[in-house]
């Protein structure tokens, strides 16, 4: 496996892979690998003939007040779990390779997609997270893409992106990988203390709930809400963020009774000084 530091670096193994026809999947990632990063990685390593894994803190989707100096920084090991996984190269650049110049081109989606759910407290985020992959896509050329639907708005906003801006390139929207007790796989899980630890899986469990009631028949989008508010509220170390119901896909306002259609329940809460996103997509048929 290569580790690339440079776009020129990187470039050169793009333009060989190409010149060869060898179809390309790209993983972006902000490092600090767990097994949810794994899976991604090992389906890009099914589908294509080179896998870029990127490592890439990127600074412009931290808020001033966010963890962007805390974020864990694992280059090595993480190099380590992306070629145990079958990538090819790890893309892992500096902040001023990747923004050489203080004047700079944004890529943004703009509507209601990133301003609501994570965009409503993080309002410059989605903004920082298109413009880096737009040049993460650019550098790789990649036939696919594969992203967690943990950040399910992410996925939401980068296929809007990938539509209006007819990048080509394939979306693969990759299951939630989750802990034993159901926590969802998270680089930021590592914040928590003990306690903050065991408390959080009060967001899986009762996502998991409300789909149980989901699946019994409840199709009463404000009391399926509602619940999931109920049970984290119930939790003495959870100060929840958002606990809210989208219709799929775009984000658009959901019904009263669940008709036909998918729809997101997604959630984001704190424990102490950590914020923790986790979802369901509930689908009528
Ligand atoms: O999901 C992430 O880790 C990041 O938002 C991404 C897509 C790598 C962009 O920095």
């Amino acid at each position: 496996m290569k580790l690339c530091k440079t776009v020129a670096e990187l470039r050169e193994e793009i333009a060989l892979a190409k010149a060869a026809g060898k179809t390309i999947g790209l993983v972006p990632t902000m490092g600090a690998l767990h097994e949810g990063h794994a899976s991604l990685i090992k389906a890009a390593a099914m589908e294509n003939e080179l896998v870029v894994v990127s490592v890439f803190v990127n600074p412009t989707q931290f808020g001033p007040n966010e963890d962007l100096d805390a974020y864990p920084r694992t280059l090595d090991a993480d190099c380590k779990l992306a070629e145990s996984m079958g990538a090819d190269i790890v893309f892992a650049p500096s902040p001023a390779e990747m923004y050489p110049s203080e004047d700079m081109t944004w890529v943004e989606v703009t509507g209601d997609i990133t301003k609501v759910l994570c965009g409503r407290t993080r309002p410059i985020h989605f903004r920082g997270v298109t413009t880096v992959v737009s040049k993460l896509f650019n550098l790789a050329q990649p036939d696919h893409a594969y992203f967690g639907q943990k950040d399910a708005q992410q996925a939401e906003v980068i296929k809007r992106m990938v539509k209006d801006l007819f990048f080509n390139v394939q979306l693969r929207i990759m299951p939630i990988v989750r802990e034993v007790d159901g926590l969802a796989k998270s680089s930021r899980n590592t914040y928590l203390s003990k306690a903050e630890r065991a408390a959080a899986v009060v967001l899986s469990s009762s996502l998991e709930t409300a789909k149980t009631l989901f699946d019994a028949g409840e199709r009463d989008s404000k009391k399926l809400v509602e619940g999931v508010k109920k049970l984290i509220g119930d939790e003495p170390m959870a100060d929840i963020d958002y606990v809210e119901m989208y219709a799929l896909p775009g984000l658009k306002p959901v019904p009263e009774v669940l008709t036909e259609g998918q729809y997101l329940l997604a959630v984001a809460v704190k424990f102490g000084s950590t914020r923790l996103i986790d979802n369901v997509i509930l689908e009528v048929k």
